[in-house]
């Protein structure tokens, strides 16, 4: 599993040097973001009225490293609060700025960018938005220190070092915690025919682990979900189909993230404390028969390494 993101942070030599040495990150390329037309000759697309941003398209691995991890290094290698300008670059195309292709993504960019701005007395001039259009720059620019060890560079040596030494360890031992997890629970449920004693082991084994502030199911009854085996303080019993997250994952058919709940439309507060949550569909024959439903007493304790591994987890169910 690899996600993707397009990150403007000046020249893009030194950021994709930058960028390609942080572990997790397991592709980059340069190019040219976000400008106001297509199919342009490459000496348009290098001029400011085209609105081109310098762009390192980067994938990564989210079980080794987290989207708020990898902002947290992008935002080491910039001035956010420069407007069209890092170090001696100036003009548009400098501009800094983080290009998203998967929607889900925006709640951690937004509190990324919450967090950077409460450091900074002037605001931040980074554009967050969607991904409009990129194109690959010539293959000189590619890997370009890398090429030219003395070649042209905005950024300081020693922060090359800090990207090299840079470890996203909590994502890093969540994995290694759920990969053991998965391990045990599949020897556990081996064999075992029954959904709900299933659920029962599985969300205890899930709250042990982890700690979490609720863990537990809601199955499919009918047009409903019903209440099922959890761990936790007491929860509401019912819940429509489309409402709240559990009926909207049921809903869509899909896993939904949820870092801030006050931000999700819609969201029943069974309990106060709960901040963040995550809702994995339970699926069986195509059909959803059921949601993992965690909640967290803290904000964004979910990500793209949660999803992966509960949807492992959500697999191992027998229906
Ligand atoms: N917050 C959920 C309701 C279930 S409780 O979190 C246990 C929702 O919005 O669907």
């Amino acid at each position: 599993m690899e996600k993707q993101l397009y990150l403007a942070a000046g020249c893009f030599w030194g950021a994709e040097h930058f960028f390609k040495q942080i572990d997790g990150v397991t592709f980059t390329e340069v190019g040219f973001a976000n400008g106001n037309t297509d199919n342009l000759p490459y000496e348009q697309v290098y001029t400011d009225p085209t609105g081109f941003a310098e762009t390192v398209r980067l994938s990564y691995d989210p079980l080794r490293v987290s989207l708020p991890f990898l902002l947290q290094m992008y935002f080491r290698a910039i001035d956010p609060t420069s407007l069209n300008q890092q170090g001696e670059d100036r003009g548009t195309r400098y501009r800094t700025g983080i290009y998203y292709t998967d929607p889900d993504d925006l709640p951690f960019i937004s509190q990324a960018m919450a967090r950077e701005a409460a450091r900074h007395s002037k605001p931040l001039q980074v554009e967050v938005l969607p991904l409009n259009n990129f194109f690959r720059a010539e293959d000189y620019h590619q890997d370009y220190l890398d090429v030219n060890p003395d070649g042209y560079c905005h950024l300081p040596v020693a922060l090359f070092q800090e990207a090299r030494d840079a470890r996203d360890l909590a994502t890093l031992q969540k994995a290694e915690k759920y990969r053991l997890l998965l391990k045990q629970l599949q020897s556990l449920l081996e064999g075992e025919k029954d959904p709900i004693a299933c659920m029962a082991n599985a969300a205890a084994m899930l709250h042990d682990t982890f700690h979490f502030w609720w863990t537990g199911f809601y199955r499919v009854v009918g047009d409903e979900l019903v209440l099922g085996p959890f761990q936790g303080p007491v929860a509401c019993m019912h819940i429509a189909y489309g409402k709240g997250v559990c009926g909207t994952a049921w809903q869509q058919c899909r896993t939904l993230l949820v870092p801030d709940v006050e931000q999700f439309p819609g969201h029943i507060a069974c309990s106060a404390a709960s901040r963040s949550e995550v809702v994995v569909p339970v699926m069986h024959n195509g059909f959803v028969t059921a949601v993992l439903d965690i909640d967290s007493q803290h904000l964004a304790t979910f990500d793209y390494a949660d999803r992966h591994f509960l949807q492992e987890v959500a697999a191992l169910l027998p229906c």
